[in-house]
């Protein structure tokens, strides 16, 4: 599929729960997310027919996102039914990693290629200030889960404030270079102030190369995080949203309500 832009879109990010087990500062509000009720989200049949619309279109990569993915029941069997599409060369999922320690191995089983796990700082007080409350050495055992279960390439994601010289992300740097892990920097966002930044060692960011898609939980298509728009899935039937998303894609992004808890960073 191409854009009005001319840019391929063959990438669907896909987020399965609004829910998460922490709350980072910069991603939820205090009280926490704004449950979707159940009868909402898409069910697993219904993202698993999106997907396949998506790949006779042209997609080819996907990211299961959320909210934290790994908090939505039998998560393993969508990655096993998505892991056995013909066509879909790339199934990434992006995660806290809290409960790798219990995911990572099935999960692996199941067929999922890659993992980002996100990991700001390695100081206990600043991890517990930035997610209000959450347990560093949680995501300690989960990164050291995922990579005893073999992942590879397992990219950490580090939401910096202004530069990847900052004390935390410059321990997240040696972290990962010392078990060969890479590291991308990510400067805090806002979008409803419409700031936002290239990935510093990764390609999100720059709207001229743009080759996304993203999918709340239920089921709406947003061709930008930094714009309103959306179209939904059950309205409209997944293949005409999904041309309808990549139809009126922006050329950039400008401001949106979107949270990131709401559609996976
Ligand atoms: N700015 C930048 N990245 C964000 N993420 C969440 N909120 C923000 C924000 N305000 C990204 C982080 C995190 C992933 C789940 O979402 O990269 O690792
Ligand atoms: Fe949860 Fe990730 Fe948002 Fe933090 S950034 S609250 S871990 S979804």
């Amino acid at each position: 599929m191409y854009d009005s832009s001319n840019r391929r879109i063959h990438y669907l990010r896909l987020s399965i729960t609004d829910r998460c087990n922490l709350r980072c500062t910069y991603c939820m509000p205090a009280e926490g997310a704004m449950i979707v009720p159940h009868a909402s989200l898409l069910t697993y049949e219904e993202i698993v027919q999106l997907v396949q619309a998506g790949i006779a279109l042209g997609i080819d990569k996907v990211r299961i996102t959320g909210g934290e993915p790994l908090l939505r029941r039998n998560v393993v069997d969508l990655v096993a039914a998505l892991a056995r599409l013909p066509g879909l060369h790339d199934l990434a999922m992006t995660t806290n990693a809290c409960r790798l320690p219990d995911f990572a191995v099935p999960l692996k089983q199941a067929g999922l290629h890659r993992l980002n796990i996100s990991l700001d700082t390695l100081d206990p007080t600043q991890f517990a200030a930035i997610t209000r409350g959450g347990n560093l050495q949680e995501v300690l055992d989960g990164i050291a889960a995922a990579i005893a279960a073999g992942f590879q390439p397992i990219k950490l994601n580090c939401v910096i404030t202004a530069s990847p010289d900052e004390p935390d992300a410059r321990a997240v740097a040696a972290f990962g270079a010392a078990r060969g892990l890479p590291v991308r920097f990510i400067r805090r966002m806002n979008t409803a102030q419409g700031r936002f930044w290239q990935v510093i060692g990764g390609d999100g960011g720059h709207c001229a190369t743009c080759n996304r898609l993203r999918v709340s939980s239920d089921g709406r298509i947003f061709p930008c995080l930094f714009n309103n728009t959306s179209y939904a899935v059950r309205e409209l039937g997944a293949t005409a949203a999904l041309l309808a998303a990549v139809q009126n894609k922006p050329t950039a992004g400008t401001a949106s309500a979107n949270r990131f808890h709401h559609l996976g960073g």
